[in-house]
């Protein structure tokens, strides 16, 4: 299994976004955390800020993680603005499946965010119109949270309902992934992590990405 590292740009300075993900050239992915003080109490960048990200590392995997209301309508357009991987909330979501479509047709990959307390069993038959599903770890809205253990359980069964599809469908985990945890997340079956603080506070974050990634890898190799 291949694991990604996506670390987070929320924890950077996010007034010198360039900059900081210049000093991350191990990264698979930059998470881009979008929050719209209402899906989650915080505000932070949208698309005006995507589209110059995109311009500006035009080789970059760009993950955006749109942590807002209505997705179904503000959703495809972070997948026309070029962004490789696009993260929408079901609880934000009327239609899903449409919003996913749109998403694929405009050529990116589809991805289903959910929060902690929302389960993964009646997904089971809608998980093939996604490229990646998210699994939360933290409540959304912040970066620099603890690990919710008591996800493990639902990477678990998000796994076997991803094995038994058949398809190639990431796993991600958002919140609280570090040194600390990570191996965890790996056991669960997850295999894309995205990780805030861990990396923009570590004193050399190029390095934390590959350690993170070197710790990942050795656990699946030992199973
Ligand atoms: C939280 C965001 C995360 C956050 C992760 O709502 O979706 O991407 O930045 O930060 P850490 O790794 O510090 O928990
Ligand atoms: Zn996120």
């Amino acid at each position: 299994m291949t694991h990604r590292i996506h670390p987070s740009i929320l924890n950077a300075n996010l007034a010198s976004l360039d900059a900081e993900i210049r000093r991350i050239p191990s990264a698979d992915a930059i998470h881009v955390d979008v929050m719209d003080n209402h899906f989650v109490p915080n505000l932070t960048l949208g698309l005006p800020v995507v589209e110059c990200l995109r311009a500006n590392h035009p080789g970059t995997f760009l993950d955006a993680h749109l942590m807002i209301e209505n997705a179904d309508a503000h959703a495809p357009a972070y997948a026309e603005a070029g962004c490789e991987s696009v993260t929408f909330h079901l609880e934000a979501s009327q239609a899903p499946i449409r919003t996913a479509r749109q998403i694929r047709s405009l050529g990116a990959r589809a991805s289903l965010g959910l929060r902690p307390q929302t389960p993964i069993e009646p997904l089971a038959d809608l998980i093939t119109e996604f490229d990646m599903i998210l699994i939360m770890t933290v409540d959304p809205g912040f970066g620099g949270q603890a690990f919710l253990d008591v996800m493990l359980p639902k990477i678990r069964r998000t796994r076997a309902i991803v094995e038994a599809s058949g398809q190639e469908i990431w796993i991600q985990v958002d919140g609280g992934v570090s040194e600390a945890t990570i191996e965890r997340c790996v056991d669960a079956g997850a295999d894309v992590f995205v990780a805030g603080s861990a990396v923009f506070r570590a004193e050399d974050p190029d390095a934390m990405v590959r350690g993170l990634k070197a710790m990942a890898g050795a656990r699946c190799g030992g199973h």
